[in-house]
């Protein structure tokens, strides 16, 4: 993958005081792997969170967390240090630091770095729900905004302090992956092709408080939006309700049932060069949904429903006529058994072009985690061919589904001019 690699690239990696400073070490450890030189520079209070030395062990350099260090600044000084980064990543960022880099302080290191470095600048901010959506912390990321800051989430959900909502750092993958898009020249292969990606569950109303959906979260749909990001891809997510940022530069279409799903999907599926259907897509839906909220009775122990089909969204797909059909509709399999031989099955069913078939029976693997395995099967003319992905980060295993299925794409870009109907 040496397009996708960032080796040689500069990194300096800014900690700040907050509890996901200790993703940190994973972010510098991705980095690493992926090729880049690291330097860490830490403000006081990130070392109660996480020591420099294991910072130093893991980007191999010394770690600075002073700006007036004689020993330090004899080996390369703070305004070297600026010229020497071709980005600056900070994670994590508090509403304290963003408030001092807001006013160009220079009242330690990494604040000086900020000021005098050139680079291209991302941040992932991590703070309490409440602080984050202060108005105070708002006008400051809407200054750094037009600053030209890159920002990388936060994303949503439980949080150290026993709150729930906005201001929970991103995850390391999805941090590394928003700077490897920055960084790395997008890929001649995918330059201004059209990659439509549905995405998480749907839901399928009840009644006007209850709903009918699935465990998925989004997570691999959002990983391939990165990866075809990454690529030079123009990308579409057609999503349901998750609790994940957009993947910068992606357009996110927000859906809800299955049915808006598919009118959305047979919408764009025309402009689409590659098409993947990754939602889970609830396979039924209520006959009718209750106009108020079902209640329970007395005189009986069950409640039935009546369950209708919805459309089968990527099978609709690909029976679009020719001049209609995507040139490359990749389908997704979640099996528990025999991975393989269903995912043939449905590779032919469907009339895909290609499968991503994954054991979700499998314990950290599938629904809901960070990690994936899988089988990718697709489509030649001498036969089908298929490969074994062991478990991975969803972006590692994103990024292979991504590269295959733009391989298989035939047409370059600039030809491929279908138009929505
Ligand atoms: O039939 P099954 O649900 O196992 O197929 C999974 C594949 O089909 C996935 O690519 C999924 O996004 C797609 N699908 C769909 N519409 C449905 C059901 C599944 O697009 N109603």
């Amino acid at each position: 993958m040496a397009s996708l690699s960032l080796s040689g690239k500069r990194v300096l990696l800014g900690i700040s005081a907050g509890i996901a400073a200790y993703k940190s070490a994973l972010i510098t450890r991705l980095l690493k792997q992926a090729g880049c030189e690291v330097r860490v520079v830490m403000t006081d209070g990130a070392q109660a969170f996480i020591t420099p030395m294991t910072l130093q062990a893991l980007s191999g350099e010394p770690v600075r967390t002073s700006l007036l260090d004689a020993d330090a600044e004899a080996g390369m000084g703070h305004i070297e240090l600026a010229r020497w980064a071709d980005a600056v990543l900070i994670a994590p960022a508090t509403a304290d630091l963003i408030a001092r880099l807001v006013h160009g302080l220079a009242d330690d290191l990494l604040t000086t770095l900020c000021l005098a470095s050139d680079a291209p600048k991302l941040i992932a901010p991590a703070m309490n729900q409440a602080m984050w959506r202060n108005p105070a912390t708002q006008r400051n990321i809407a200054i750094l905004n037009g600053d030209g800051w890159q920002l990388i989430g936060p994303g949503a959900g439980d949080q150290a302090c026993g709150d729930t909502g906005p201001g929970r750092m991103s995850e390391p993958d999805d941090i590394v992956a928003a700077l490897f898009a920055r960084l790395a020249p997008p890929a001649s292969a995918a330059t201004g092709k059209h990659v439509v990606i549905t995405a998480g569950p749907t839901r399928e109303a009840l009644d006007p408080v209850r709903y009918l959906t699935n465990h998925s979260s989004g997570k691999m749909g959002y990983a391939l939006a990165t990866a075809a990001l990454e690529q030079g891809a123009r990308v579409t997510l057609i999503s349901g309700p998750v609790a994940l940022s957009t993947p910068v530069g992606a357009e996110r279409i927000a859906v809800e049932t299955a049915a808006d799903m598919h009118q959305k999907a047979m919408q764009l599926a025309p402009t689409a060069d590659v098409f993947i259907g990754c939602a889970a897509v609830s396979d039924y839906r209520a006959a009718e949904t209750a106009e108020h909220k079902l209640k329970k009775t007395d005189n009986s122990d069950g409640l039935t429903l009546t369950l209708i089909k919805n459309p089968d969204i990527i099978a609709e797909v690909t029976a679009l006529d020719a001049a209609q059909r995507p040139p490359v509709v990749v389908g997704f399999a979640a099996e528990t058994r025999d991975v393989r031989h269903y995912a043939e099955g449905k590779l032919k069913r469907k009339a895909l072009d290609m499968i991503v078939a994954n054991d979700v029976s499998a314990a950290g693997l599938g629904f809901g985690s960070d990690d994936n395995a899988a089988w990718l099967l697709w489509r030649t003319p001498s036969g089908n061919v298929s490969e074994h992905q062991s478990p991975q980060p969803k972006i590692q295993l994103a990024r292979a589904v991504v590269q295959r299925a733009l391989t298989l794409s035939p047409a370059p870009p600039s030809t491929h001019t279908r138009e929505t109907s």
